[in-house]
């Protein structure tokens, strides 16, 4: 084990009518003005605008909202959330959403704090936010497990980067899963699919052996794959989408992550695909993981064939990955890049321009260069 500080940030409410239970409770230490942020309009359509709506009005809280908030949320959404927050003087953001808005808020946070540009006080100069606004979450769409981190992916259009800026957790999280139920069914698949990326991305990482996090992360995945497998039976399975509504948050609220090295070369590959082309999370994960670790398995052999033991009841490596391509498609993921929706075509020439832009991992399986990226990519094509 690596040396590590660790503290528990997010407060979890966890469970049907979680947010008519808590919320108010929850938002009491705050000051009045908040923010009520949310994406596309998805929440005026299942009722859960009108249900939090009327939590803050119960509350006596000023409501300032912050809408459209998109997937792959952008830096100029980011500015804009931000500008929004300090007109108003807001004291808290409550991000009702999947990851694109509790990312996005969580950068608007900090950005509300400080005059300094925020990307180019990180990215460039390295440095963290001082102070941010407090947050929390209300959870509409699990697999990405951000109401339990600091860390936001945000999209910078302009530089065609989509990479990780580090803010501050949500003070709560409201997690019901029957706030779930009216995602459509491919971004259910797609955000599990993203939990059990996650889990993977981790286990690769550590080469330090019999380290409790491994068995952890074995145990996220093998129960993410079994209620995933639940779900293409019925997809309203409650109690599958409530199981899997946990392991998102177990799989990146850190607990995997104390105290060793990560992989999240695939994560990496897939963002800046999907800076280029604004290609759906969990869909681009599946297409690149199976040909990444085709690249990397020789690494760690020991490791992969324990994943394929435990996770798929396979021997080797090779059966593992051959397992894990096989169960992508029995979830009707996509495995080749021109299954992905995007807003431009997949050429080899963009291929090339993400593979150069990608960041490099070191302490994964194997550490790629450029122009295997770019192989890796061909390969999906
Ligand atoms: O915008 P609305 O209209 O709400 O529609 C959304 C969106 O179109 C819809 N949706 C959400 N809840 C719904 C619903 N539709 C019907 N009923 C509901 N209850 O779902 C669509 C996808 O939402 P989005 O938030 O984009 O998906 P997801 O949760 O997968 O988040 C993806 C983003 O999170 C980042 C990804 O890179 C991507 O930008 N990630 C964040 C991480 C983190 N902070 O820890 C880790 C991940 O690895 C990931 O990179
Ligand atoms: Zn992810």
């Amino acid at each position: 084990m690596q040396k590590f500080v660790y503290e528990y940030a997010t407060k979890v409410y966890f469970g049907k009518g979680a947010a008519a239970e808590h919320l108010e409770e929850a938002l009491a230490p705050y000051g009045k003005n908040v923010m009520l942020a949310y994406g596309g309009g998805s929440i005026k359509k299942n009722g859960i605008y009108e249900e939090i709506k009327g939590i803050l009005k119960n509350a006596g809280k000023e409501v300032t909202e912050f809408s459209g908030i998109m997937s792959n949320p952008t830096y100029a959404k980011v500015q804009e959330g931000s500008a929004l927050a300090r007109e108003n003087n807001i004291d808290f953001i409550l991000a009702v959403g999947g990851g694109s808005v509790a990312d996005c808020c969580k950068i608007v946070a900090a950005q509300a704090k400080t005059d300094e540009d925020i990307w180019d006080m990180e990215m460039s100069r390295g440095k963290a936010p001082a102070e941010v606004l407090p947050m929390g979450a209300v959870v509409t769409a699990s697999g990405t497990g951000a109401e339990m981190n600091g860390g936001a992916v945000i999209t910078n259009e302009e530089m065609k980067i989509k990479t990780g800026l580090f803010a501050a957790p949500p003070k709560f999280a409201v997690l019901d899963p029957q706030y779930t139920r009216s995602l459509p069914s491919m971004q259910v698949i797609s955000g599990a699919f993203d939990t059990l990326s996650h889990a993977m991305e981790t286990y690769f990482g550590s080469s330090d052996r019999d380290n409790v996090s491994d068995d952890v992360a074995l145990a996220i995945m093998k129960n993410t794959v079994v209620n995933m497998k639940r779900l293409l039976e019925d997809i309203d399975d409650m109690e599958a989408r409530s199981n899997l509504m946990w392991d998102s948050a177990m799989a990146e609220n850190g607990i995997l992550k104390v105290g060793r090295a990560t992989d999240f070369q695939a994560h990496q590959i897939e963002h800046q695909l999907g800076a280029y082309t604004d290609c759906n999370h969990g869909q681009g994960l599946a297409v690149i993981h199976p040909a990444y670790y085709r690249h990397a398995a020789e690494g760690a052999k020991e490791k992969f064939a324990r994943f394929a033991s435990e996770v798929f009841g396979k021997e080797t490596a090779e059966e593992g990955i051959e397992a894990l391509e096989k169960f992508i498609s029995q979830c009707g993921l996509p495995s080749k890049l021109g299954q992905l929706r995007t807003k431009r075509e997949i050429t080899p020439q963009l291929l090339r321009e993400v593979a150069d832009s990608c960041n490099i991992i070191k302490t994964g399986p194997k550490e790629l260069t450029h122009d295997e990226i770019y192989q890796i990519l061909m390969e999906c094509l």
